[in-house]
């Protein structure tokens, strides 16, 4: 087959600051997708476009051919509507736990088609997998089954959706361009346009433990998939919620599962349960019930319940214990005062090297692994009172994790000005 374009001339372009044609962006998605372009070269164009850009067509464009590159899903067929949720990723984020059953007890569908975690953040299926026996792995009829039935669902996005995407991420992960804000936009809506929900709101994380560190990055991140996602018919909208200090009191697979079911039985942390509210009434006021009552559904147990159906379709037990660390290892404070710093990168690595996360695709995790924390940010602490315990089944690995955990707290004298969780909404 004749090619139609020589790539070399592609990466020129975008080396030398100029916009990629939409059939240059098309031909080379495509290429690289069937193994023409090699896996250097797709690196080089890449790091083009983290230096260099794109512009808003050229982002559409990307966008559209890595959907391009594989399946279209649609839930049309289901006599709900859908609406979806994204985080792009935090320490601590546990909320599509118990969101996904808070939004489908008033009747709505919540395909939730997640991926692995990679790096300090964790994923989803990693966290939902510390439950005996539920998996991940669900057929697409099985999938339309479950979401007309109980309306929650978080399964492994299957192969089929977005390819290109899955190829160029793993690259990306491998050449130091993945916090760029054309290609995470793109990488993102590519999978959620593909998959076919109607409505979608995004949880853009800002801080240490983000990708995006500042908010005015990440308001443009946001704006950028917003946009994408309006211009493609999903009705799309954005929180900025900070992620400078871990969410919640826990870091870890079977460790945040056991948080999210204490906000599914009406306790748990306040800033999981603020996060978790804020973002139920978003999507359910995109799904056409702006006055939902969703704080009303965690107490009564409604949520509950539709987390329960959730689990059992997938196998799994809510009701068997959940897996527990062989060693844990507490880390005290060394003087009176206030947490002044409790830094989301800090935990966030260090739970990965106590085995909570992944360096390669392939590697395990642990489900027990993680950091439970005793004194939250701007709380008082005693000399000698915990701060932190620190959960592995192999405890070689507390010396490393225990370096980056220490270095990301800090006591002070004075309490420390209010956290704000939610800092604003971009439409
Ligand atoms: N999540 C994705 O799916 N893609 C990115 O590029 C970053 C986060």
């Amino acid at each position: 087959m004749t090619e139609a374009f020589d790539v070399v001339d592609v990466i020129r372009t975008k080396r030398d600051c100029q916009e990629l044609s939409p059939e240059q962006i098309a031909w080379v998605i495509d290429a690289y997708t069937r193994g023409v372009v090699g896996d250097e070269q797709m690196a080089a164009l890449n790091m083009a476009v983290f230096l260099n850009g794109m512009n808003r067509r050229e982002i559409v464009d990307w966008t559209q051919a890595m959907i391009n590159s594989g399946d279209k899903m649609s839930f049309d067929s289901l006599s709900k509507p859908t609406v979806d949720k994204h985080s792009t990723g935090g320490v601590g984020d546990k909320i599509t736990l118990p969101l996904g059953p808070l939004v489908s007890s008033f009747g709505v569908a919540v395909p939730q088609l997640s991926g692995r975690g990679l790096g300090h953040t964790g994923g989803t299926l990693d966290k939902l997998e510390s439950i005996p026996g539920w998996k991940a792995e669900v057929s697409n009829s099985r999938l339309m089954e479950i979401l007309e039935d109980n309306g929650a669902v978080v399964a492994a996005a299957g192969a089929g959706l977005a390819p290109a995407d899955k190829k160029i991420y793993a690259l990306r992960d491998i050449t130091a361009t993945v916090d760029s804000i054309p290609l995470i936009a793109s990488s993102i809506m590519s999978k959620k346009i593909a998959e076919g929900t109607s409505a979608l709101v995004l949880d853009v994380k800002v801080g240490s433990g983000a990708f995006m560190k500042d908010l005015d990055q990440a308001r443009e991140l946001a704006q950028t998939m917003v946009d994408l996602g309006e211009d493609a018919g999903v009705r799309t909208r954005a929180v900025l919620s900070d992620m400078t200090i871990p969410l919640g009191r826990t870091i870890g697979n079977a460790l945040e599962v056991r948080e999210a079911v204490e906000v599914l039985a009406g306790g748990g942390p306040s800033d999981v349960v603020e996060l978790t509210c804020a973002l139920a009434s978003d999507m359910l006021e995109l799904a056409g019930m702006p006055d939902a009552d969703v704080a009303a559904a965690l107490q009564d147990g409604r949520a509950m319940d539709s987390w329960r159906a959730m689990i059992s379709a997938q196998g799994g037990d809510p009701d068997a214990a959940l897996p527990q660390a062989q060693h844990t290892h507490d880390i005290c404070a060394s003087q009176d005062g206030y947490i002044t710093k409790l830094d989301a990168l800090a935990l966030g690595v260090g739970s990965w090297r106590l085995g909570a996360g992944r360096a390669r695709k392939e590697d395990p995790v642990q489900a027990t692994a993680g950091i439970e924390i005793h004194t939250g940010y701007g709380e008082k602490v005693s000399r000698g009172q915990k701060i932190v315990t620190l959960h592995t089944d192999t405890p070689d690995r507390f010396e490393r994790a225990m370096e980056v955990i220490t270095a990301g707290i800090d006591i002070g004298m004075e309490k420390p000005a209010e956290r704000i969780l939610i800092h604003e909404r971009i439409y």
